[in-house]
């Protein structure tokens, strides 16, 4: 029976196929496409579900259940995983069973959580502290226990199990029951009866050691309590469901508990609420096809059958309604949701279907067998979970099409997710002119969102065909009078680097299509800058909506950033008097020194990029031909000029260069001190010492540095050419007091009186390309103060100890952050929303979902408190 396969412990095996990339099923058995759906009357169109999530584990996820809050997941070896359904995070994983996680069952308002496995053990679960309540099994040697359920009226749980057997334990009667003896614990015998081979004869080593928890959890089934040969096969599938009134079978509002076996059969057993027995009432044959899954609704049983059908019973009638072979493969698993079916098959298609039973969409829903399945409706949606052996969980918006479009039923952390998606897919690259539509855009679709969530927004163009700035004004309502006027200023930018979009190499995902995986977010801009510009959008929207707003919030959001600013400071000064007046300014466009300490950042270098590039008065010529020492070369020119800038030990050599560096003071000293305390031993730093730590720090931070970024050559590059020109990229990182203009001015005239000294009549050309001051802000001021505190209280939620942000400045430069303070004569402060590990400017760039909420729930403290400073 091909049913055994995929619920075996042995079979639960993990597949080598890695995450599908882009849901990609080249090579995987493709469900066909469904006949029936034209038959059931007219054609229902296919409503593809959106992945919203994929947490990723190391075996394969045997079975689902879900809270309202948490998704609960069993593994193949033994152990119980729950994520967040806000953030995917993992909360919890516990080794739970000596065998694979079969069934999980949710009982008691989502209170008690039972857990049954291939080591024929039930065990009964606190659902939030995890603490194991009871632990309960059979003399007899039952094999894997495939399902589980609990009738909560009767204290009773039931299970069916590969010796064909239906078994219960009635918990108010436990104190009744004479203690068990260890030794009939299933993990103390030796030899068991079951031990299921899959195909090829392998079965799963089990963990080798035999945790057995104390006696008073022990529950052992008394001997009365079992129905033998429940089934001619194995018991696959169970429902507890309560009765609706008038029923011929079974008293009015009682239970029923309903079996799909290996035989074919679904039975429906009456169950005497005195005793918690149950008595078979009724059979129904799927015919030769195992019963591997059931769903019910009201009194519609779907069924899933082993090869791919699936049958349907009117449970008021008894009668088969349909019977649909629609899956190419065993039919696992059956969810339902509302009005909606869900079937998933061991060729990893999963189906969505209605209450008429007609095919609204199919979809690959993992590169493997879909091994268990779960749904809710969370603020609004309908959500779709599956399991499979390749590893994963995958999280579905199963919303009818029109529902997922509308807004309104969505919670504030859905909007922002869903605008983010859409935010990341404008491809709005600065460096490229031919991505100038797209930024365009992209700046549209923001100013849209301003206005959308309550703020006046414009484009402001900037000139020379720069990408536009979206500026908004969230209007504060003054109720607290005095503060009436303020203004803060938040400044961020929706221009990204690029992103190489072929398959193969670089990015695990689309970079331009946010993929959620495992907590994280992915996708080019998501954390530089696009997510944290959205995270203060909503929080000044959010505030907006709650009458919490006092001050004015306005933004400059520009499209120039990574191209060095370009036009900005010309648009901000031509707009004054529509900018009007500001008090603070806000930025949130860096990242923590680690991925677990919350930091607040005071400090950026500002940069200087040029180009060099020499050039001689003749064409690219043949090296065997023309190469000669009289023959000055560009690219010798440059290879010499540039080997000027530093010593060979990296030290930069353009005089005075790092004289007007500010030294270190003791108060300084004592900050970084703290930093390196804070970090030395993480595993990320336990390499250095607290000495090496600091240095590493200071001179990332506060001292200057130089880099050569590329050197490039005219012509074809190829091994017998004299280039024609030669040029570098290089860029300067500057600090106080180091002055933009002075230093430019240097490393100009240094590097041309050297080059006069070469007597080269190749001519050399220097361009400042773009410019940044550096940033130092003052972290005692009123806006660190109140960061501070909204990052102490939104971080160490539900922590008894509080987190204090680690203060910390950066290597990386953002051109406008000075010049906003000197224009508007307001302090900046910067709260960095992103990780270490979070890769801007590189591939497979992310955020953690976590730090998108977080940064949000600062920020709107900030932008409400602030102001009442
Ligand atoms: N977000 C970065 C600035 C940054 C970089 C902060 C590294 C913290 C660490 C910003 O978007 C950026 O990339 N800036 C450029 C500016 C340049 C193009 C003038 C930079 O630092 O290279
Ligand atoms: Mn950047």
């Amino acid at each position: 029976m091909s049913g055994l396969r995929p619920l075996s412990p042995a079979n639960g095996g993990r597949a080598d196929t890695p995450l599908p990339r882009f849901l990609d099923n080249s090579g995987l058995p493709i469900d066909p496409p469904v006949r029936e759906a034209r038959e059931g009357g007219g054609a229902v169109e296919e409503e593809m579900p959106t992945l919203l999530h994929r947490v990723k584990h190391d075996g394969s996820i045997l079975s689902l259940c879900v809270s309202d809050e948490l998704i609960y997941a069993g593994s193949q070896s033994g152990e119980i995983m729950v994520w967040s359904l806000e953030t995917f995070q993992l909360v919890r994983s516990v080794q739970a069973h000596q065998g694979s996680v079969l069934c999980l069952y949710l009982a008691d308002h989502q209170s008690v959580l039972f857990s049954s496995a291939g080591d024929a053990i039930i065990n009964v679960w606190d659902a939030k502290t995890f603490e194991n309540l009871y632990s309960i099994y059979s003399t007899f040697d039952v094999g894997d226990v495939f399902c589980v359920v609990y009738s909560s009226a009767l204290q009773t749980t039931y299970f069916g199990a590969q010796n064909t057997s239906i078994q219960w334990y009635d918990l108010k009667a436990k104190d009744l029951r004479p203690r068990p003896t260890l030794t009939s614990h299933p993990s103390h015998r030796n030899h068991r009866f079951f031990d299921s081979k899959g195909p090829g004869g392998r079965t799963t080593p089990r963990p080798a050691s035999k945790v057995v928890p104390p006696s008073s959890r022990l529950l052992e089934v008394d001997p009365e309590n079992i129905v033998q040969y429940a089934h001619y096969g194995y018991v696959y599938c169970m429902l507890l469901i309560t009765l609706p009134s008038g029923w011929e079978i079974g008293g009015d509002g009682g239970e029923m508990l309903l079996s799909g076996g290996g035989d074919g059969v679904v039975k429906l057993w009456t169950i005497n609420p005195a005793t918690s027995a149950i008595t078979s009432a009724m059979s129904l044959s799927a015919g030769d096809s195992g019963v591997l899954s059931m769903a019910i609704n009201d009194t519609m049983l779907y069924c899933g059958l082993t090869d791919g059908e699936i049958c349907i019973w009117d449970l008021d009638t008894r009668q088969l309604i349909r019977s649909l072979r629609t899956h190419c493969e065993d039919v696992l698993t059956m969810a339902v949701m509302g009005n909606c079916i869900f079937s998933g098959s061991a060729s990893g298609y999963s189906r969505k279907w209605n209450q008429r039973f007609e095919h609204m969409s199919r979809w690959q829903s993992h590169s493997g067998l879909i091994l268990a399945s779960a749904a809710t409706k969370r603020h609004g949606r309908l959500i779709y979970i599956t399991g499979g052996n390749d590893n994963c969980v995958a999280i579905w918006d199963a919303s009818a099409l029109a529902q997922a479009e509308s807004q309104t039923l969505r919670s504030q952390n859905d909007q922002l997710l869903c605008s983010l998606s859409k935010l990341v897919s404008f491809r709005t690259v600065s460096s490229d002119p031919s991505y100038a539509e797209d930024c365009r855009r992209g700046a549209t679709y923001l100013k849209q969102l301003f206005k959308r969530y309550g703020a006046t927004a414009t484009l402001l163009p900037s000139e020379g065909g720069r990408n536009p700035i979206v500026h908004a004004r969230f209007g504060g309502c003054g109720t607290k009078g005095r503060n009436k006027g303020k203004t803060i200023l938040f400044y961020g930018h929706y221009d990204v680097i690029p992103a190489s979009e072929s398959a193969g190499a670089g990015w695990q995902t689309r970079p331009f299509e946010l993929t959620g995986m495992n907590g994280y977010l992915y996708g080019r801009g998501v954390s530089d800058n696009k997510g944290p510009c959205l995270a203060a959008l909503f929080a000044a929207g959010e505030l907006v909506q709650e009458q919490e707003l006092d001050a004015d919030i306005m933004f400059l959001i520009e499209g120039e950033e990574e191209s060095g600013s370009r036009g900005f400071v010309d648009a901000v000064r031509r707009n004054k008097e529509l900018i009007g007046d500001v008090d603070w300014i806000l930025l949130a466009n860096s990242y923590w020194l680690d991925d677990d300490v919350p930091c607040l950042t005071y400090g950026l270098r500002g940069v200087i990029h040029a180009t060099v590039v020499v050039e001689s008065d003749k064409p690219d010529l043949h090296s065997g031909v023309e190469g000669s020492r009289l023959n000055r070369e560009p690219t010798i020119d440059l290879v010499n000029l540039l080997a000027k800038l530093t010593s060979s030990d990296g030290k930069v050599l353009i005089p005075g260069f790092s004289e007007p560096v500010r030294p270190v003071t003791p108060a300084e000293e004592e900050m970084y001190t703290a930093i390196t305390n804070a970090i030395v031993n993480k595993p990320d730093w336990s390499h250095l010492t607290a000495a090496q730590i600091k240095d590493h720090l200071m001179s990332k931070w506060r001292f200057p540095s130089l880099t050569i970024h590329k050197v490039s050559v005219s012509g074809p590059s190829n091994a017998t050419i004299i280039p024609r020109a030669a040029s570098a990229s290089i860029s300067l990182r500057i600090v106080p007091d180091q002055e933009l203009s002075v230093i430019k001015d240097q490393l100009v005239s240094y590097l041309r009186s050297e080059y006069s000294s070469f007597n080269s009549n190749n001519k050399l050309n220097i361009t400042i390309d773009h410019e940044a001051e550096p940033w130092l802000g003052d972290p005692e001021n009123d806006a660190f103060r109140t960061l501070e505190e909204a990052v102490m209280d939104v971080w160490s939620e539900g922590n008894e100890e509080r987190v204090r942000p680690l203060y910390i400045r950066e290597g990386g430069s953002i051109p406008t952050a000075r010049f906003l303070e000197k224009e508007f004569g307001a302090p900046a402060a910067h709260l960095p929303c992103g990780q270490a590990s979070d890769q801007a400017h590189l591939d497979d760039e992310r955020l953690r979902l976590v730090n998108l909420y977080k940064s949000k729930a600062i920020l709107k403290r900030v932008f409400k408190e602030l102001p009442r400073k």
